[in-house]
C-alpha cells in the first residue's frame, strides 16, 4: 500500500492499533509546546515499544520519504519537539513506552537504560545503586533520556561533572535507513577509530533515533552544605565563586545566580516560595558543596568562606540550609523559574555561555544593548554560573507583547544583541537548550561557513533522503 493512508495502516499492523494516533485531539498535546509558542503539524503519532519497531517505522517512512520526529518529552525551551507548519507532516515517533532499565553494572559505574526512560527515574534507579547520574534539571520530572542525550542538556551540577555528553558512554540508534548501530559499550577508554556516539549527542534528531543508552554513574554524594546568599553584584559573584574554587576544590557542585527580578517572579508565582533572605537583594546565589565520603567541616568550610566574603563587603546577607527538607526547599526556589516566568509574560529566554570570568561583562553589555532597543524593559537573569552559562531573559508583560507592531522582528534583534554580547566576549549563543526553532537563524548567522558545511556533509552522508527532523538545526 502507498500514500499516508497506507502507511498508516502499515504502523497500526505492525505497532498495534493504540500505538498510532492520528484524532486531532490525541496529537494535541505532541504538536504544540508547553509554553503554547510553537504549533506545526503530524500525520500521526506513534509509540514504539521496542527498538525493531522504531526502525520498522523509520523503514517505512523512508521508503515513502515521510520525515520523522523523534520526541521525548516535549520540554524543549525553543521548540525543538514540536513539528514545522511547512512541508509534508511529519510521523511522530514518541519514545514514550520503551522506558526499560536493561542493565545495570555496579562495578563498572554504569547503567543501560531505553530512550524514554525519564531522567528523574535514571536519577532514582542509580540512588538505589548508591550512585549519582548527575545531569539535573527543573525539567527532570518530564524530559527523557532521549532527549537529553539529544539536546546534550546541561543543567546544575555542570561544573562539577559535566554536561550530558560527559555522562553518556554507549548509545543505540535507528539511522535514517531504518537499520540499527548498537553502540551500547560501557567502556571510558575506546579509541577504535572516530566516536560516532557523539556524532548523535546534539543533533536534535537530525541523524537519528536514540533507542537506548549506557550511562556513567558517580559515586553518591552522602554529605551536602548549601547556602544562598546576596552577592553585591555579578563581579562580586564571581570573586565568591574563586573563593569557593579555593577553599572547597571538587566539593563545590552548583554556583547558581539569578536577579532580584528573577526571585520576585518565582515568590508570586509559584505556591509555597519564598525570599530565602529576610530582605530583598539585587543578586542572589545558591551554593552547594558535596561529599561522597566524609563532610567533616564541610558546613564550616561554606560559612567561613562566606564570612570572608562579607569581610571583603562582597556579600551582603545569607543563610545556610540547617536541614535536608530546607536544603529541597531552596532546590525548589532554582527550579521553579520556568513555571514562574511562563505565566509572567513573554520571556524571550536566551542560552548564552561565556568564559565564568565574563559573565559579569556579559549581563552589563547585554543590559545595555537590551535597553537601548527598549528602554526599561524587565530583565530577568537567571543561570549556571558556575558553568559561564546565563539565561537572560528580556521580559514583556502580555498586554506589551500584545501591543507590539512587529512581535516577531523585536524578539528576533532583542535575542540578536544578547547574543552579540556573548560572541564578543568568546561565547555561544546554545550553551544547553540545543537550536530547536529559536536558534535556526542564530545558527546561520555566527556559525563560520566550513562548520555548516562539514555539519551538512555529515548530515548528508547519514540521512541523504532528509528524513530524520529535516529543516532543523543545519539551515
Ligand atoms: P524533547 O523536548 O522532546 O526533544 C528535544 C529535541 O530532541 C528535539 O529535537 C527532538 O526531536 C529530539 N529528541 C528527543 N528524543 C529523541 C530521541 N530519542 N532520539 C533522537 N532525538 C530525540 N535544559 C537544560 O539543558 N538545562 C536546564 O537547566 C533546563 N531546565 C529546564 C527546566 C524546565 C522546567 C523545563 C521545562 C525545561 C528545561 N530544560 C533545560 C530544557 C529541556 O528539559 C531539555 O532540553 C531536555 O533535554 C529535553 O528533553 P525532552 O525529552 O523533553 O526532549
Ligand atoms: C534553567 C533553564 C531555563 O536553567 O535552563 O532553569
Ligand atoms: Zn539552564
Amino acid at each position: 500500500m502507498e500514500g499516508e493512508i497506507g502507511l498508516i495502516a502499515e504502523l497500526r499492523a505492525e505497532l498495534g492499533a493504540d500505538a498510532v494516533l492520528t484524532d486531532e485531539a490525541d496529537l494535541a498535546g505532541f504538536v504544540e509546546d508547553f509554553r503554547g509558542r510553537y504549533k506545526g503539524r503530524a500525520l500521526c503519532v506513534v509509540h514504539p515499544s521496542s527498538t525493531e519497531q522504531v526502525a520498522f517505522v523509520v523503514r517505512r517512512c523512508a521508503a515513502q520519504r515521510i520525515p520523522v520526529l523523534p520526541q521525548g518529552g516535549n520540554t524543549s525551551l525553543c521548540g525543538g519537539a514540536v513539528p514545522r507548519t511547512t512541508g509534508p507532516a511529519p510521523v511522530i515517533v514518541s519514545l514514550s513506552r520503551m522506558r526499560r532499565i536493561r542493565v545495570v553494572d555496579a562495578a563498572n559505574r554504569s547503567i543501560e537504560v531505553e530512550a524514554g526512560c525519564i531522567l528523574k527515574t535514571v536519577q532514582d534507579e542509580a540512588a538505589v545503586l548508591n550512585c549519582l547520574y548527575p545531569v539535573s534539571l527543573g525539567g527532570e520530572g518530564s524530559c527523557q533520556i532521549g532527549g537529553t542525550i539529544s539536546t546534550n542538556a546541561g543543567g546544575t551540577s555542570v561544573l562539577r561533572y559535566g554536561n550530558t555528553r560527559d555522562n553518556v558512554l554507549g548509545l543505540e540508534v535507528v539511522l535514517a535507513d531504518g537499520s540499527i548501530w548498537n553502540g551500547l559499550r560501557g567502556l571510558r577508554k575506546d579509541n577504535t577509530g572516530i566516536d560516532l556516539k557523539q556524532v548523535f549527542i546534539g543533533a536534535e534528531g537530525t541523524l537519528g533515533i536514540i533507542t537506548a543508552a549506557t550511562l556513567k554513574l558517580h559515586p553518591l554524594p552522602t554529605h551536602h552544605a548549601l547556602a544562598w546568599f546576596a552577592p553585591a553584584n555579578p563581579e562580586a559573584a564571581l570573586r565568591v565563586f574563586e573563593m569557593f574554587q579555593a577553599n572547597c576544590g571538587s566539593r563545590l557542585c552548583a554556583y547558581e545566580l539569578m536577579n532580584e527580578r528573577q526571585l520576585q517572579l518565582v515568590v508570586e508565582r509559584v505556591p509555597e516560595r519564598r525570599n530565602p533572605l529576610a530582605d530583598p537583594h539585587a543578586w542572589h546565589v545558591l551554593v552547594e558543596l558535596s561529599d561522597t565520603r566524609d563532610g567533616a567541616g564541610m558546613e564550616d568550610i561554606l560559612q567561613r568562606t562566606l564570612e570572608e566574603a562579607a569581610e571583603a563587603n562582597l556579600i551582603q546577607d545569607a543563610i545556610i540550609a540547617m536541614s535536608d527538607t530546607q536544603r529541597a526547599n531552596l532546590w525548589e526556589v532554582r527550579h521553579s523559574v520556568t513555571e514562574a516566568n511562563k505565566g509572567a509574560g513573554v520571556g524571550l529566554t536566551t542560552d548564552c555561555s561565556v568564559p565564568i570570568s565574563a559573565v559579569p561583562a556579559f549581563i552589563d553589555g547585554a543590559t545595555h544593548a537590551v535597553r537601548q532597543i527598549v528602554p526599561g524593559l524587565d530583565i530577568v537573569i537567571v543561570g549556571h554560573m558556575g558553568d559561564g552559562n546565563i539565561h537572560f531573559i528580556p521580559m514583556f508583560s502580555f498586554p506589551a507583547w500584545q501591543a507590539l507592531v512587529d512581535a516577531r522582528s523585536m524578539a528576533e534583534a532583542l535575542r540578536r544583541a544578547v547574543n552579540d554580547v556573548a560572541h564578543r566576549l568568546g561565547g555561544s549563543f546554545s550553551a544547553e537548550h540545543g537550536i530547536g526553532q529559536t536558534g535556526l537563524a542564530e545558527m546561520a548567522h555566527y556559525k563560520s561557513p566550513v562548520e555548516l558545511a562539514t555539519m551538512r556533509a555529515i548530515k548528508q552522508a547519514l540521512d541523504p533522503e532528509n528524513i530524520m527532523n529535516p529543516g532543523r538545526l543545519i539551515p
